[in-house]
């Protein structure tokens, strides 16, 4: 070993020590130093030291970053880490660095790219037969397709996880169990399924290791929490009263604000039902005007006070609070969408290709398909409505150039509702005059993501995205735009969207025939009573679609129309988890077999 040689392998040796220390004892000067170690580990050449020392040092920085909010940093030294192990072919750290990339990506909410870690680490922990950190991987998983909207992929993932971790005892097993059963728990609480979610908290409690950190009583507090509101869903108070109990015990032991909330929350909405308004009423109240500006913590708060004033009977302020917490929950996911652009547009700045603006319009793709997920679980609506959009373009002769732009900006339309809360894009019956005051927000939001883009694609997807639910006869919203004042690429959008939307299941529908779809069409373009859209171009699009059957037949009309969504990274990596799932139930069939 050359003298330089010596050295590196001594900085190397030292950062490994130091981090472990410091990740056991955590000081306040860790992010700058976990962040400079990070910065030097990442310049050393690994022709100088031994590789896989030097991804094991980095692998600590990774783990501190797991902890703390430096998310960039973390995903940049996973990936130069996964670098190197991949070309040394350390197949075990490989598998581990895809689960913390996989991490990092779905914390700052980029799934796609998350799931396409995952699907890596799951296929590496298979070859090398690591079980447990397949079922970590799997619960990981569940959680970003959680996060997605996708409640039935995240219920099936998470219960992959708990199978490969089912009888292990060791650290990675017991976590995969918890993480898994805590998704699962929330899945199915969002799906309505109170039973399975109760099962499901009671088993990530029951798994749970002795807390040995701050970090660890928090979680308790956080599942107790969870506990306690899912108990009071299935009206049972006193399961209810003994997990407020003990997220109330639990959270002596936390420091900060976090903890305080969540108990409190759950205290309130029990005491509520125990008869002692007044004090529920008043930590509720407290507590929300205390910390309004934490995002974290706000909307636990905001369902606790909901929960509170509704069984109080205080109508009018549980509305008014309803509205606040909508319009903080939309101000929220846009601060969020319009980060996640800017960090894309830093990233542009320094590469001016076509390949960074490829990946804005990625990105914006990613978040139309995911705002849509409630009503097409496949994520192919969008691209119907675009390829739609783009025949009747050429149709009513607006040119090929034209037609292909909208191909790709219709696709775009519904952006906004990525804003848009939940309990609104999931409701199956009708809308208060409220709800549907918010869901109509979504052309009016959708047009602000998209109009901070200048490329003419963009320009032109905006202009969609505002106007695509307008109506010939003006009564439309948000501009109420009568005839020629509507642009003709959302007339011509707003045709496909309807139609695609009438001959396709919705949470408040079933599919209808091609058929009775079109006639709906002709009906609201003839100008008896409402006037949907102009005659002449609804016409042009029932002939329209009338060949498309005819050539493509009725059952391989979606298929076609679909036929670009293999371009979508959203698709892709949905099925590749998808086919994994299988084919693990295949092997695991085969195994039983033999
Ligand atoms: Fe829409
Ligand atoms: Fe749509």
């Amino acid at each position: 070993m050359t003298q330089a040689q010596e050295s590196v392998h001594l900085v190397v040796a030292t950062a490994t020590m130091e981090a472990k220390r410091r990740l056991n004892t955590r000081s306040t000067d860790d992010p700058s130093w976990f962040a400079s170690t990070a910065g030097r580990l990442m310049q050393i050449s690994d022709k100088d030291v031994d590789v896989g020392a030097l991804v094991d040092a980095q692998m600590h920085c990774v783990r501190f970053f797991l902890t703390s909010r430096e998310r960039q940093l973390g995903l940049a030294i996973t990936d130069h880490a996964l670098g190197l192990a991949t070309s040394a072919g350390l197949l075990s750290e490989q598998r581990l660095l895809c689960n913390f990339a996989g991490v990092f990506h779905k914390e700052s909410g980029k799934h796609v790219a998350a799931i396409e870690y995952f699907v890596r680490g799951i296929s590496i922990a298979r070859r090398i037969g690591h079980r447990q950190g397949e079922a970590s991987i799997w619960a990981n998983m569940a959680s970003s397709a959680n996060m997605m909207g996708l409640y039935e992929d995240a219920i099936k993932f998470a219960r992959r996880a708990l199978a490969l971790a089912a009888s292990d005892v060791d650290e990675i097993a017991i976590g995969a169990r918890v993480a898994a059963s805590q998704v699962l728990a929330r899945a199915c609480q969002v799906l309505g399924r109170f039973d399975e979610a109760m099962v499901a908290v009671q088993n990530a409690l029951a798994q749970m290791p002795p807390a040995k950190s701050n970090f660890d009583h928090l979680m308790r507090v956080r599942i107790h929490h969870t506990h306690a509101v899912i108990a009071l869903k299935v009206n049972n108070l006193s399961v209810a009263q003994s997990a407020a109990k003990l997220a109330e015990e639990e959270a002596q032991y936390c420091v900060g604000p976090d903890a305080v909330v969540h108990s409190s929350a759950c205290r309130a909405m029990v005491d509520v039902r125990l008869g002692k308004i007044q004090d529920a009423d008043a930590v509720t109240e407290g507590l929300l005007s205390r910390y309004a500006s934490e995002s974290t913590l706000i909307f636990d708060l905001f369902v606790a006070r909901l929960d509170v004033l509704e069984q109080a009977k205080r109508t009018e302020e549980a509305d008014s609070l309803r509205r606040r917490f909508r319009g903080e929950w939309q101000k929220h996911k846009m601060k969020n969408v319009i980060g996640q652009l800017r960090i894309l547009d830093d990233a542009a700045a320094h590469d001016l290709t076509d390949g960074s603006m490829q990946a804005v319009r990625e990105r914006l793709e990613e978040l139309a398909i995911i705002g849509e997920l409630h009503d097409d679980q496949t994520g192919e609506h969008a691209f119907r409505v675009g390829r739609l959009a783009g025949l009747l373009a050429l149709r009513v002769g607006l040119g090929q150039e034209h037609a292909d732009a909208l191909d790709i900006a219709a696709r775009l339309h519904d952006i906004g509702k990525i804003t848009t809360p939940l309990e609104i894009l999931m409701k199956p019956g009708r809308f208060t005059d409220d709800e549907w005051a918010v869901m109509q927000e979504h052309s009016a939001q959708g047009h602000k993501i998209l109009s901070s883009r200048k490329d003419p694609l963009m320009v032109m997807a905006a202009q969609i995205a505002l106007h695509h639910h307008e109506r010939w006869d003006g009564g439309g919203y948000p501009s109420a735009l009568k005839g020629n004042d509507i642009p003709q690429i959302a007339q011509i959008a707003a045709l496909a969207d309807v139609f695609d939307a009438l001959s396709h299941q919705r949470c408040y529908k079933p599919a209808w025939s091609i058929n009775a779809s079109l006639a709906e069409i002709e009906r609201v373009s003839r100008g008896y009573g409402r006037q949907d859209f102009e005659t002449k171009i609804a016409d042009e699009f029932i002939c329209l679609v009338r060949e498309l059957v005819e050539e493509h037949g009725e059952d391989g009309l979606d298929a076609y129309l679909s036929e670009r969504a293999s371009e979508s990274a959203f698709r892709n990596a949905r099925a590749a988890a998808g086919s994994t799932l299988e084919a693990n139930q295949l092997a695991a069939a085969v195994l039983r077999a033999v």
